[in-house]
């Protein structure tokens, strides 16, 4: 269809080259010139079309697509998931894979693995990547990233978002949306604002102070669009201040559009726009996948019942609204088509290129966590192990299949097992049992696991077989976790508790007992509770790290790779140890969701109550260690205005050469509003060999010290002492060092 409308569309271009009018010099009308300013094509292209061409391209014509305006050669616009690899074709008006057989890709690490990472870099690699991969699918628009802040751990959609810190979140979507972008394909950054959970996500209003918004919930958006340049961004499904995120008022008109001077376009999510008024006058500017009569049968006609479309349409006829708001809109969709479906300048893309797999790889391994690691379980020594149990669903189970619209169909997956395999040859006995049942569902959407994970043996008997196994192993490797199932982690539900699900915690407390060589891995998107962290010496998160998460794991597992990976969130030891859990702030029932705990978000909760993290925010093991210096402060006091300069040496005092994560956290001493204890204002990942020592230098620019005044509205820098504090984790502060801005 795509292939049969751009042919149309070309036609029509030469149509509209011949008859409109021209720049003198190429005969080419003004729209259509590159080499003209953006703006000017624009305001032409605007000009040349109808009112009834100027509605039409402001909602979808099917699940993915919405029309270009085929009689001046403006092509249709075409959308993918997203966040984590390209979506299979699907059907004109369905859900469900269309079966094409040349559409299958390579599924990179979930969002939360990529912000593990807690490099820039690596961001950067992964935008390129599934940027190509988008561009050689011929998509315009790349549904994703994800910058939702992870409020809750129950949240079934974290997995696809980049973790609790709003600094760490701005500065590792900046470079995804950058390289993305140089394909001509632009990113839609999901999902603005406030979407913090999955539980009524149609119902829910939320009620924040703004200094929360500001400070918490807004940064990553705001870096996507300001520092990324983001061409579009996709409305939220849930309430604010009683209206749509999609139509809405302050986030969209003031804030977006105002305040940050957005240029691009409001996408709303699919489903999301719910009235015509709200949507022509709040912001949104491109209407997706709302539920019309007759769409669910698979009918082509519901898209003209759509908000922004036929009512909207009669509503200009009648005159109550206005063509200065659709001209508005219209520029924005056009402004998007010339810098994606019309930029004849970009790339051509590539897919399931060796490239994208080793980039899958290094993101994957690098984003994974030592979360513990005691009587050197890890790295497994091949030399000395003979016999490997492997346990737990999640060593054989494919995780690309599942978890909703971010749901992939890999060209290749490799699960845990396949990659351990891989890397142990004929050097071992791999021996597995699968010691708890999980998710047994082998298809999403018309794209099949082709595994038969059925199983008919109780759980007792599955524990039974797993600790007979785990007795006679040189190692035990448990892979558990959570899965991509209904209230895991997964788009539409929440999880109904921190608790690992299948009796796991039972397994692993039962083969803790008969074999101390335990190495717990555990995949996931979101922390986990671990009753039995104190019986088990090794503790890895591995994440969803798609394609090629067996080789990045078993990388890992033998020390081909040295973990660097950092905890983008904390992993609290009970529910009520987070802020809207103890707070009862996070309600099933409710649709009214306060945020009480207001900027007490993730680590600034434990830090401000003094609650003792199971894992703290930015904590990752290496199988090196890191030994810091003094931080030192270039001035210690500096004018407001001017930048602060601090530095650290660190020494990797090890054997093995790796990277470490060096973070910077400031305090402010004294302030008229309270803040937090401290806040992540820097970090740098640095490689070392052993011995060597590097000097981290961080500058401190004067927009890192504000906080946001909400009475005044405006972020404020109050002079005063500051301290800085740089360390291996939140937690694990080594050194600090005091500054006053005069
Ligand atoms: C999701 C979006 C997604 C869209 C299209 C919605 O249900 O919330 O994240 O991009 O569907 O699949």
């Amino acid at each position: 269809m795509k292939i049969f409308s751009k042919t149309l569309c070309l036609l029509a271009l030469s149509y509209a080259a011949a008859s409109c009018c021209q720049t003198s010099q190429t005969n080419v009308p003004v729209y259509l010139d590159e080499e003209q300013p953006l703006e000017i094509r624009v305001e032409d292209a605007l000009s040349r079309m109808t009112l009834e061409e100027k509605v039409k391209i402001l909602h979808a014509q099917s699940k993915f697509s919405s029309a270009g305006v085929p009689r001046l050669g403006i092509p249709e616009l075409w959308a993918t998931d997203g966040p984590h690899g390209i979506r299979a074709e699907v059907f004109w008006d369905e859900w469900e894979q269309a079966g094409w057989t040349n559409d299958s890709i390579v599924a990179f690490p979930a969002l939360t693995a990529l912000a593990a990472t807690w490099n820039e870099d690596m961001s950067a690699l992964y935008g390129k990547s599934i940027g190509e991969e988008a561009r050689f699918r011929e998509k315009d628009v790349l549904l994703g990233p994800g910058v939702n802040i992870y409020r809750t751990p129950l949240n079934g959609r974290n997995f696809e978002y980049m973790g609790e810190d709003p600094y760490l979140a701005s500065k590792m979507v900046v470079p995804y949306v950058q390289e993305v972008q140089k394909n001509g394909v632009a990113v839609c950054v999901k999902h603005y604002a406030l979407n913090n959970q999955e539980t009524n996500r149609h119902f829910y209003d939320v009620v924040v102070d703004d200094r929360a918004l500001y400070e918490i919930y807004l940064p990553a958006f705001k870096a996507a669009v300001r520092e990324g340049g983001a061409w579009s961004i996709m409305g939220a499904y849930n309430y604010y201040k009683g209206q749509h995120a999609c139509h809405n008022e302050y986030l969209l008109n003031d804030i977006l559009k105002g305040e940050w001077g957005f240029d691009g376009v409001v996408i709303s999510d699919w489903g999301g726009a719910h009235d015509t008024d709200e949507a022509i006058t709040n912001g949104l500017d491109l209407e997706f996948g709302t539920w019309t009569d007759g769409l669910t049968m698979g009918a082509t006609n519901g898209y003209d019942a759509y908000y922004l479309a036929d009512p909207y349409l009669k509503r200009l006829r009648e005159g109550s609204a206005t063509e200065e708001v659709l001209n508005e809109k219209v520029r924005r969709v056009l402004r998007l088509i010339f810098r994606t479906a019309m930029n004849t300048d970009k790339p051509f893309g590539s897919l399931c290129s060796p490239e994208h797999y080793d980039a899958a790889r290094t993101i994957a391994a690098e984003g994974i966590v030592l979360l513990k690691n005691e009587n050197d379980v890890l790295p497994v020594d091949l030399s000395s192990v003979k016999k490997i149990a492997v346990i737990g669903e999640n060593a054989v189970k494919i995780m690309t299949v599942g978890g909703g619209s971010s749901s992939l169909k890999a060209q290749h997956e490799c699960t845990p097992v396949e990659g351990l395999l891989a890397a142990v040859g004929d050097k071992a006995e791999i021996v597995y049992e699968r010691g708890y049942v999980g998710d047994v569902t082998d298809i999403f959407d018309g794209v099949a696991t082709g595994q038969d994970l059925s199983e008919s043996r109780s759980e007792d008997q599955l524990i039974a077989d797993a600790v007979k196994l785990a007795e006679s192993a040189d190692v035990v490797l448990f892979f558990g976790g959570l899965n991509k199932a209904a209230c895991q982690d997964c788009e539409g539900s929440d999880r109904f508790g921190l608790e690992l699900p299948y009796a796991q915690d039972k397994l692993i407390k039962a083969i803790s007992k008969v074999n101390d060589n335990l190495a717990v891995i555990i995949i996931s998107g979101n922390a986990v509770a671990m009753p039995w962290v104190n019986d088990v010496n090794a503790i890895v998160e591995a994440w969803y790290s798609g394609s090629q998460a067996g080789h990045a794991i078993a990388d890992v597992i033998f020390g081909k790779v040295n973990p660097s990976g950092k905890l983008p969130f904390t992993f609290p030891v009970k529910l009520t140890d987070n802020g809207a859990h103890a707070l009862d702030a996070y309600d099933r029932e409710d649709l009214s969701v306060e945020y009480k705990e207001g900027l007490y978000v993730g680590y600034r909760w434990a830090d401000k109550f003094d609650v003792e993290p199971l894992f703290a925010f930015g904590h990752g093991l290496s199988y090196t260690d890191f030994t810091y210096g003094e931080a030192k402060c270039a001035k210690a006091s500096v004018k407001a205005g001017a930048d602060v300069k601090v530095a650290i040496d660190v020494t990797n005092s090890g054997k093995m050469a790796g990277k470490e994560v060096v973070q910077l956290y400031i305090r402010d001493e004294e302030s008229y509003l309270e803040r937090p204890v401290k806040e992540l204002k820097g970090f740098r990942k640095i490689y070392l060999e052993p011995g060597e020592t590097k000097t981290v230098e961080f500058v401190i620019e004067p927009d890192m010290l504000k906080f946001f005044d909400d009475a005044k509205h405006e972020w404020v820098l109050e002079k005063g002492k500051f301290t800085a504090y740089i360390g291996a984790s939140s937690k694990d502060i080594r050194s600090e060092v005091s500054f006053e801005v005069r």
